[in-house]
């Protein structure tokens, strides 16, 4: 091929790539979920697809690619082609993942676009209906009675139900027996049919169960009390003597590395655009969420925030002695 032939190919492809990009997106995109459908992970993801829909002009298309806590759905979004049609919504295991799976396969947050922070979410612990504690008193009481007898749901291994499950059992110095699901949702359905007896869940989720007296309400692990009328009168962790006790659960929106800047860009404004839509903060704050107006908003403050997070956890994790594999 002459070199003027060459030139002509590559500006004809030049331009048929920047003229795909300019019409981004012009086709669904699919937003995977690394947890099962019903959690907190879901209906997160599920609020943020129908906020998308209207600055992006496209269907958002929720994929629920569960297990490993999260690393199966993360997995999938580090393989998959640049081209800002899939994306994922994942929350601190992404950040504990590193320490928690010694053979992960994927660098975080290396094999991955930051597209933003979602919002921030606290947990409450919950146990089933049967417990005869009616206040965190009586219920560590009880944990210390029955140590490893007592079993507390999570997630599975690097979910912020296990993180969470982590930080309470440390702070109460027992060891609990942890039963893992694909997700949260499952795991609620065991709590309130009393196959399990505790669970460390985010709010989002557990306020509906709480609304409808399906589980016990023992403390939320935020600093602050919540403002919500099913759990103002809800102590913290702090305030009931697990001192400082503090675990923020954070979500973040995530492409494949090499996604092309313009999709970045074009998928962060429509981001801001969906966590600037007062139906979906009002849906959020009702929930207890936390919508992110600060500079994590910012992919490279993002990405920071990330690799700060992964080396904090990092820290918790060794000192636990937990491990995947
Ligand atoms: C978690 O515990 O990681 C999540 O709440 C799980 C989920 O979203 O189902």
């Amino acid at each position: 091929m002459t070199n003027t032939l060459r030139c002509v190919a590559s500006l004809v492809l030049a331009s048929a790539a920047s003229a795909a990009l300019a019409e981004f997106p012009d086709r669904p995109i699919t937003l995977v979920v690394p947890f099962a459908a019903g959690g907190p992970t879901d209906k997160i993801a599920r609020d943020l697809a129908e906020a998308l829909r209207k600055p992006l002009g496209q269907t958002i298309v929720v994929d629920n690619a569960i297990g490993a806590g999260g690393t199966i759905g993360s997995a999938k979004v580090a393989r998959a082609t640049p081209d800002g049609y899939t994306l994922l919504v994942h929350h601190i295991g992404m950040a504990t993942a590193p320490a928690l799976y010694r053979k992960l396969s994927y660098k975080v947050p290396d094999d991955f676009e930051t597209l933003g922070l979602i919002n921030e979410a606290p947990s409450v612990v919950i146990g089933k209906p049967s417990l005869t504690a009616n206040s965190f008193a009586e219920l560590r009481q009880w944990i210390a009675a029955n140590g490893s007898k007592v079993n507390i749901a999570n997630a599975g291994l690097g979910s912020a139900s296990h993180l969470c499950g982590l930080m309470f059992q440390n702070a109460l110095k027992t060891t609990m027996t942890t039963v893992p699901y694909k997700g949260t949702a499952p795991a609620m359905t065991d709590l309130i049919g009393g196959q399990v007896d505790l669970m460390c869940e985010q709010a989002v989720n557990a306020v509906p169960q709480i609304e409808g007296k399906k589980v016990k309400t023992y403390g939320v692990t935020s600093l602050q009390r919540l403002p919500l009328p099913v759990l103002k009168d809800t102590p913290t962790l702090s305030e009931v003597g697990l001192k400082d006790f503090n675990v923020q659960v954070w979500h973040g929106l995530y492409a494949p590395k090499g996604t092309p800047a313009p999709v970045l860009a074009r998928l962060n404004s429509a981001l801001r655009a969906a966590l600037n839509d007062p139906e979906l903060i009002k849906r959020e704050e009702a929930l207890g969420l936390t919508v992110v107006t600060d500079d994590r908003l910012d992919p490279a403050s993002h990405r920071k925030f990330v690799e700060a997070e992964k080396n904090r956890w990092a820290k918790v994790i060794k000192d636990a002695g937990e491990y995947a594999d």
